[in-house]
């Protein structure tokens, strides 16, 4: 595996590989690897001639009061950890590679509208447009045939798919299922700030999940319903506060009345200090 964080050297890379006919498929992650960027690297390597792998911690993405300054940093662990899941090029770049004239002389964002300002976007102001913005210009400077995201980031994955197809980029977006602890807890780089209480708490998040599951394999339709059940749930949870809970269109993340078909049960949980979220896809 090869550790590059300049971007002129992956563009050389991608081009040799291209030369000798191998596709490309890109993983884009924030570092702090766990079991969940992990199989997206392994999904990558079972269909690709080259995986490239992306950690950068963007800042574009995190809001005034969100966790930058500390969030993981260890190149040296996730270099082994992503070269055992099967990347070929780990691209780690720093701050002024990716954004070169600083950030507060920057001119262009890309700005998806409507399905950024629902879900996690009322609470966090900017960061799609941040992820948009640099998710943009991985694709940009890898040309990737595939990139994969979880599927744990249910609003992330609705966007980037939005973005590619309005902006006519050549490139698959592919979906992996959220990986998940024994328990259910979904896994997250965040999970680590979490203390034994407030890991035992975080199960609530599946469970409500879990809740809205049986309701609608019961037939159980009705949306508000279920959205009072589980947030009932939460709230029944003392470390826990809830931030939202959307069972909403898959793909314009409008709010249901009634789940006739295909919908997405999504939450976020503040578990102390800690921003938690989940989902699960209802193939209807
Ligand atoms: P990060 O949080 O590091 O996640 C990188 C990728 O790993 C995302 O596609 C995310 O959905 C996926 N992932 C995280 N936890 C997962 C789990 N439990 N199961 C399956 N996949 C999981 O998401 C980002 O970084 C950033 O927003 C990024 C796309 C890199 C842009 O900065």
């Amino acid at each position: 595996m090869e550790i590059v964080g300049r971007v002129a050297d992956v563009e050389k890379l991608v081009r040799e590989a291209r030369a000798d006919g191998r596709t490309v498929g890109l993983v884009a992650t924030m570092g702090c690897l766990h079991e969940g960027h992990l199989t997206l690297l392994r999904t990558a390597r079972a269909a690709h001639g080259l995986v490239v792998a992306s950690i950068f911690v963007n800042p574009l993405q995190f809001g005034p009061g969100e966790d930058y300054a500390v969030y993981p940093r260890d190149l040296d662990r996730d270099a082994g950890l992503a070269a055992g899941a099967g990347c070929d090029v780990l691209f780690a770049p720093p701050v002024a590679e990716m954004y070169p004239q600083g950030l507060d002389s920057m001119l262009t964002y890309v700005t998806v509208r409507d399905i950024t300002d629902r879900l996690c976007g009322a609470s966090r102001p900017g960061h799609f447009r941040g992820m948009a913005t640099v998710v943009a210009k991985l694709f940009n400077i890898v040309a990737p045939d595939v990139a994969y995201f979880g599927q744990k980031d249910a609003q992330q994955v609705v966007v980037v798919r939005r973005m590619a197809a309005d902006l006519n980029m050549n490139v698959r977006i592919v979906a992996v299922p959220t990986v998940r602890e024994a328990d259910g807890l979904a896994l997250s780089s965040r999970n680590m700030y979490l203390n034994p209480a407030e890991r035992q708490a975080a199960l609530v998040l599946s469970r409500a999940l879990g809740l809205a599951a049986a309701r609608l394999k019961a037939g159980r339709r009705d949306a508000a319903a279920i959205r009072k059940a589980m947030g009932d749930l939460v709230v029944g949870e003392p470390l826990a506060a809830c931030e939202y809970v959307a069972v909403c269109d898959p793909v314009t993340l409008r709010e249901l009345d009634r789940v006739e078909g295909p919908a997405l049960v999504a939450l976020a949980v503040r578990i102390g200090k800690t921003r938690l979220i989940d989902n699960l896809l209802w193939e209807g």
